[in-house]
């Protein structure tokens, strides 16, 4: 089972759900089942590590975004993945117009699977406070617990 994150820049959003989703894959002993990863539309910080303002927010709520740096989403992630899962509309549209008919890979919302909001957005909190961090920290952890129980759904039912 492979998972991507997708945002704009993959240095805020995506990297953030990247990195509270791993560990609570690792929590589960599920790290050789599912795997996880993040990407960007845009291409301005390939290679880049996630904003310090996300790593700050992220280390207080436990979580660490060890050897994750900025790529941009390619087309072997639409063969590759099983799940493409948008930060929000921008992404999600940006997605839609390059995956081909073809393609099985899933390409939804990533708080599609929150049980805790109504939004579909997170945010972008790049020209914003260290408030906006936090928010985007606390719509991830929500919609991050919704997929990995889905996943398990999926998982169990495929054995
Ligand atoms: P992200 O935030 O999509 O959550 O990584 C952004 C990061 C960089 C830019 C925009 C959004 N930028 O314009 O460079």
């Amino acid at each position: 089972m492979k998972v991507l994150f997708v945002c704009l820049g993959n240095i805020c959003r995506s990297p953030t759900a990247h990195a509270v989703f791993r560990s609570k894959v690792r929590d589960a002993g599920l790290q050789e089942v599912i795997l996880v990863d993040s990407a960007g539309t845009g291409s301005w910080h390939i290679g880049s590590p996630p904003d310090d303002r996300s790593i700050q927010v992220a280390k207080n709520h436990g979580y660490d975004m060890n050897n994750i740096y900025a790529r941009q989403i390619c087309a072997k992630d639409f063969k590759e993945f099983d799940y493409i899962l948008a930060m929000d509309e921008e992404n999600y549209n940006n997605i839609q117009l390059v995956k081909r008919y073809n393609e099985s890979v899933l390409l939804l919302y990533f708080l599609h699977f929150s049980s805790v909001t109504e939004r579909l957005d997170v945010p972008d909190p790049y020209y914003n406070k260290a408030d906006d961090f936090s928010e985007v920290l606390n719509l991830i952890e929500g919609a991050a617990d919704g997929l990995l129980d889905h996943l398990k759904i999926q998982i169990a039912g495929a054995k």
